[in-house]
């Protein structure tokens, strides 16, 4: 969804520069055109050199360089851009930009675009924390300006505080969540289950499965990329948390329960990529296990977890995968007509580039009325956005 998206990157004099180098570069590197304007003073930290090395396209310095494309007419600038992002971005600029100065190109172009406008701010906290800087950002955001917090960690000037840049995924994650603002999702509410659950044995051991989560954070990204609103129940997972969507971790198949029957109660799609618990452990020993005191063998009880996708109803959307070591279609099916499905998504999880933990998957998606695709191996990514293209077509028929 990037690709061919004309991004204007706007770099201003925070040591954080040298990070936003490597965020020109990423965007370069999945089709973007990354229009790069640099302050005056950002020029004091690098030179327009590294930026050009790393987009391929010169890099605007000034309002007045007779052999700019854009030079002539600032304004072609501003209407080029998909969107404006400003990383890093110095009280200063904030300031400038919040009292409608136009003294340079990158304050110029972010007056007279009509495009979106994305900040992230990187300062020593004290700046950031003060009133002044705090009200501008308000000021900005009433306006509709995108605001990235800055993270909290070590500061170039010493000590620790909120200040750094914000991680360069989540400026990506949150360009994508901008420029999907008005995509075929556009207002739906979405709810995504990942990763897998853990049922507890003892306050050290639990029950689990293979599930990494790549599969439900893939489809939660997507959706929001298309102008979701997305809340992600996740199970055990060791993901970066997607930005733009509110995630909500849990651990047993009866905390996803609960947590699935709280999202859904205004929502238009549930989507459970999650691999959950059949059965879980009749009781949890409050102390640890010890072998000395069982002896060789430790027989578990084990009692069903609370099927979810079952046992939730609802006037939405309901689509479920099935992980599958046989009989991939021909179980699927059974799972479609049991549980009352519109989708289910099959995948084969014996296969080495497939199912758990891998970044592709192989899949066939079955809807209720029998229609039955099966997609080559291709990223889960691409796998989440061919789910999102049948349940946009769904909704629309509703
Ligand atoms: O997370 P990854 O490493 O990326 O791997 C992705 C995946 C293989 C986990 C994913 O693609 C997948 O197949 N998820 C479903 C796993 C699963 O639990 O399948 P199932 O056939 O056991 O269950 C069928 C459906 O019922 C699933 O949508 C499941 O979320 C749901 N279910 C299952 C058990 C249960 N107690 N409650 C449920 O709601």
């Amino acid at each position: 969804m990037l690709v061919n998206k004309t991004v204007v990157l706007g770099i201003t004099g925070s040591i954080a520069v040298y990070k936003a180098a490597d965020l020109a570069s990423k965007l370069t590197q999945v089709g973007v055109r990354v229009e790069v304007v640099m302050t005056e003073s950002a020029m004091q930290f690098v030179t327009p050199l590294t930026f050009r090395s790393v987009t391929n396209q010169s890099v605007i310095t000034s309002m007045w360089e007779m052999d700019s494309e854009f030079s002539i007419e600032h304004v072609a600038l501003a209407d080029a851009a998909d969107i404006v992002v400003i990383a890093p971005a110095t009280a200063n600029i904030i300031a400038k930009l919040a009292n409608g100065i136009a003294d340079d190109m990158l304050t110029s172009t972010v007056l007279a675009t009509r495009a979106p406008v994305v900040i992230a701010p990187a300062m020593h906290s004290n700046m950031f924390q003060n009133t002044i800087t705090q009200e501008n950002l308000g000021k900005l955001k009433a306006r509709g300006f995108t605001i990235i917090e800055p993270s909290y960690g070590y500061l170039a000037s010493g000590g620790k505080g909120q200040g750094r840049l914000a991680e360069i995924e989540k400026i990506i994650g949150t360009i994508k969540q901008v420029l999907g603002r008005d995509g075929d999702l556009a207002g739906k509410r979405v709810v995504v289950t990942a990763g897998g659950t853990r049922e507890p044995i003892d306050p050290v051991r639990y029950v689990g499965n293979r599930s990494s989560g790549k599969m439900g954070y893939a489809v939660a990204e997507a959706a929001r990329d298309r102008g979701a609103n997305v809340v992600l129940i996740a199970g055990s997972v060791a993901l970066p948390e997607p930005p733009g969507v509110e995630v909500v971790h849990i651990q047993t198949a009866l905390q996803m329960k609960e947590a699935v029957t709280r999202a859904v109660a205004q929502v238009d799609v549930l989507i459970m990529a999650a691999a959950v618990a059949d059965y879980q452990p009749k009781s949890r020993a409050v102390q640890k296990i010890k072998k000395e005191a069982v002896g060789p063998e430790l027989t578990l009880e084990m009692v069903r977890a609370p099927d979810i996708l079952s046992e939730i109803r609802g006037n939405f959307l309901r689509i479920g995968f099935a992980a599958e070591t046989e009989n991939l279609i021909g179980h699927a099916r059974e799972e479609l007509v049991k549980k009352q499905l519109d989708l289910i998504v099959t995948n084969d999880v014996t296969a080495p580039d497939s199912g758990f933990e891998v970044d592709t998957n192989q899949v066939t998606i079955i809807s209720r009325g029998g229609k039955m695709d099966s997609l080559p191996l291709m990223s889960k990514r691409d796998v989440a956005d061919r789910i999102l293209d049948r349940v946009a077509e769904m909704l629309g028929e509703r």
